[in-house]
């Protein structure tokens, strides 16, 4: 019951018991496997696992096992030794989060817990996720959260096999990435005066100013700390639009000259964009250059999504660009735009990342995040692009889970309950191979308008994400005999991580009947 659900799984007789003079053998390449595993068993367990070349819980990297790709793994767990293996260090650390599953809950808990046997059954595990990108993103732009809950976010995502942590850190409502070449993105870009109360266009305002950015220490420590996890941390800085911070910042970056914007105090769609001046790509290129100085992932994500070109339409600057260009008109500018700075990014040995709304234009070097509907994804593979599925009827997990009146106020227009997650289909089974060959995995996403608080984060992201990741591992599990027993079981795993969840449907009990006995947390009241 191990979620994501194993490829292959299979119980044989018998118990390994961890105690005080259980020793770890790690190969050469897997003690970061075997640091993780005492890492994260110490808290709860309080087990040294020392070092030995003799230990019987034995981490051997062998890249004979290529069988097993860059992430699977093989686990033998017999009632005297534990045998983990892998191509690659990062399947290690997958094996790792299994063997955290199959002991007590108890182990999963950051206070020491006594009188728990740590205990686990005897298995044999050959476990390969069928997607490379098993992501989610978090959007620390309109409510920032402190590293340390990015670090928490990490542990949670690791626990899950998931791979890819894609920060949204720059928006229309706040800017959170530091550059030293223009401090004024945090300092002015980082702090708006309010924020808007209920959804888009409600004209109603708090009185809270909100504010915060990351030091360059603080994000060089999360990347080191994801890798050590198996998570790579993926950078999003939006351009050209969704970028009012930065216009508060630098006036001059926008497309008309004087004018003073503040930070955006509200929600939606903001029709403020950054000109197309060669100073705006300078300023593209320095800032990215030091999101690259600290953030070694390949993909780099440039945002491009919801881009009105009104203001290009009203710019002679902007109309005259495009003319210079050969452009048929001011709209074009959004994909040559892009194409640019997708250049400065592969020149510096990166991949460019954007969303994907429409079948507008971008070099096909360019891996694109159909956000709106899984056919733009079918679209995108066929233009020639790698594809990352983000689909909001299944991935979006700031839509509420149910259309009931307790529930804290989500984005419009939809319910994404976690069965629509577990549906969704990362390669709907009717695209063509060659389209098919062209995804590269799935992410959830979390925007944060209406989520200030971690725990509000929480009580959104599980269980659904324990549902995409499922799916992203292995798409052969199914709902109702692999995964909704597993995640009964990973109930307790949850609770004892200290996780705000929402409650678990349970088969047996009428959709929204409370049980006396689940173990949930109401969110806390969100102003609305
Ligand atoms: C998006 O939801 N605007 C990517």
């Amino acid at each position: 019951m191990i979620i994501p659900h194993p490829s292959h799984l299979a119980r044989i007789p018998g118990h390994f018991t961890f105690d005080a003079t259980t020793c770890v053998r790690a190969s050469d390449g897997a003690q970061g496997a075997a640091d993780l595993l005492r890492t994260l068993l110490a808290p709860a367990t309080g087990l040294p696992l020392r070092p030995s070349p003799t230990g019987r819980v034995v981490l051997a990297l062998d890249p004979e096992l290529g069988g097993l790709g860059a992430e699977g793994y093989g686990l033998t767990v017999g009632p005297d030794a534990v045998l983990l293996r892998a191509a690659r260090p990062a399947g290690l650390l997958h094996g790792v989060q299994t063997i955290r599953q199959l002991l007590p809950a108890q182990a999963l808990s950051e206070r020491p817990e006594s009188g728990v046997a740590w205990r686990m059954p005897c298995v044999q595990v050959t476990d390969v996720p069928r997607f490379g990108w098993r992501g989610m993103m978090l959007d620390v732009a309109r409510h920032f959260q402190p590293v340390s809950f990015l670090r928490r976010f990490v542990d949670l995502l690791a626990f899950h096999k998931l791979n890819v942590l894609h920060l949204h850190l720059t928006d229309d409502q706040g800017w959170r990435m530091p550059v030293a070449a223009y401090p004024r993105l945090t300092e002015v870009g980082g702090a708006r005066s309010r924020s808007m109360i209920g959804r888009s266009g409600s004209g109603r305002f708090d009185d809270l100013p909100h504010a915060g950015a990351y030091t360059a220490a603080e994000l060089r420590s999360l990347v080191a700390y994801a890798a050590e996890r198996g998570v790579t941390v993926v950078p999003e800085i939006e351009m050209p639009g969704h970028t009012r911070a930065a216009l508060a910042a630098y006036p001059h970056l926008g497309n008309v000259p004087g004018r003073e914007l503040d930070v955006w105090t509200e929600w939606g769609v903001c029709r403020n964009i950054l000109g197309v001046h060669d100073e705006v790509l300078d300023f593209c290129r320095t800032v990215l250059g030091e999101v690259l100085d600290v953030f070694p992932s390949s993909y780099v994500h440039i945002g491009g999504d919801e881009c009105p070109v009104t203001e290009w339409e009203e710019s002679p600057a902007a109309r005259r660009r495009a003319a210079e260009l050969g452009l048929a008109a001011p709209k074009d500018l959004r994909g040559w735009f892009l194409g640019r700075i997708g250049d400065f990014l592969i020149e510096a040995g990166r991949r460019p990342l954007c969303w994907a709304e429409d079948s507008g234009t971008l070099p096909p070097e360019f891996t694109v995040m159909p956000w709106r509907d899984t056919d733009h994804g079918l679209a995108a593979a066929r233009r020639g692009h790698d594809v990352i599925m983000a689909p909001h009827r299944s991935t979006y997990l700031d839509y509420p889970q149910t259309e009931q009146p307790g529930e804290p106020l989500g984005q419009a227009g939809g319910i994404v309950d976690l069965r629509a997650v577990h549906g969704g289909e990362t390669v709907p089974a009717d695209w063509e191979p060659a389209a098919a060959a062209r995804v590269l995995g799935t992410q959830a996403q979390l925007w944060s308008e209406f989520v200030p608080t971690a725990e509000h984060a929480e009580y959104l992201v599980f269980p659904r994400l324990c549902a995409l990741a499922d799916r992203a591992w292995n798409p052969a599990g199914d709902w109702s005999t692999d995964f909704l027993p597993a995640l009964l079981r990973h109930e307790d795993r949850l609770a004892a991580l200290g996780i705000a969840h929402r409650t678990i449907p349970h088969p047996a009990v009428p959709p929204h009947t409370p049980r006396a006995t689940s173990r949930t947390t109401s969110p806390r009241t969100i102003s609305q």
